[in-house]
């Protein structure tokens, strides 16, 4: 049985997903590159890792489906042995971005059960992993990070759904690390701003225009890699006496001024 440490990365097929597996790659992880229905993509991060020298396994799976996100817990410990890392990363926008009095329970349950339930379950389900680990002796710990979203506090009344399942991550997130402090386990929030990927590329001339009119202090778009590097600190043990903490990297989005 490999020994390698290995971390599961939902929705890495494109955007922060792939820029995280992709840099944890690099780090030396086994990385397992998850996606919805885009395998090619898919296909793509997993072979630019190998190309590097490192370790992916590519696993389809809708994480808002409970069988699938057994497979996925299934097919990782069957190809590498341990999970020492998630990333509850994927995530969808509201469906059509309607109004608040024009939303949609359909939106509402699509965007609930992709980027609330499933990072939930998910979690649940890598933190029994985790702790059996542990008792074996395969890893020390493990480390849970969750992609939230400036959008878990700031209003967009055309996205009510995905605002607040995004607040509610922070609970999460919370809770996780209350309960998994003991069994060695860090839980980690990571708030992105306004970061340049597909989800974002509809609205990229509205937020050109805001960021040109200085919404953040720092005055440019995120990049996926931003948010890697910010994950890549989280995972290194630079942090051995911290849990349950929102790190923004949002450009200073976060930050009220007069
Ligand atoms: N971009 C931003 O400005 C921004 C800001 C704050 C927070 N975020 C958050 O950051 C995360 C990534 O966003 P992004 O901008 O990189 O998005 P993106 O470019 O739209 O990529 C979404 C990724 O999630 C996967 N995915 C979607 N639904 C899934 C499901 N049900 N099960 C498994 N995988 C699924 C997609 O797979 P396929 O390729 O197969 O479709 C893709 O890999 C999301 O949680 C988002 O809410 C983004």
């Amino acid at each position: 049985m490999a020994t390698t440490p290995t971390a599961i990365i939902t929705g890495s097929s494109r955007g922060i997903g792939r820029a995280i597996a992709e840099k944890l790659g690099q780090l030396g992880y086994a990385v397992v590159v998850n996606y919805a229905a885009r395998r090619e993509a898919a296909e793509e991060v997993a072979g630019a890792i190998r190309n590097r020298g490192g370790a992916a396994l590519v696993v389809q799976a809708d994480v808002g489906d409970r069988e699938n996100r057994q497979r996925l817990v299934d097919e990782t410990l069957r190809t590498f042995g341990r999970i020492d890392v998630l990333v509850n990363n994927a995530g969808i926008t509201s469906q059509g971005r309607k109004d608040l009095l024009e939303a949609t329970e359909e939106s509402w349950d699509r965007v609930f059960d992709t980027n609330l339930k499933g990072p939930f379950f998910l979690a649940q389900a890598v933190a029994r992993s985790m702790i059996h680990s542990r008792a074996e002796g395969i890893i020390e710990g493990g480390k849970i990070i969750n992609i939230s979203s400036i959008s878990s506090y700031a209003v967009s009344s055309n996205r009510a759904d995905y605002c607040m399942a995004k607040a509610a991550m922070q609970m999460m997130t919370w809770l996780l690390a209350d309960r998994l402090a003991d069994e060695q386990i860090q839980v980690f929030e990571v708030c992105p701003g306004v970061i340049a990927s597909d989800m974002t590329a509809p609205v990229q001339e509205k937020y050109d225009r805001l960021i040109a009119e200085g919404l953040t202090p720092i005055r440019r778009w995120g990049q996926p890699e931003d948010v890697a590097q910010a994950v890549a600190a989280l995972v290194s043990n630079a942090f051995p006496f911290s849990t349950g903490d929102r790190i923004n990297v949002d450009g200073g989005f976060h930050l009220r001024r007069l």
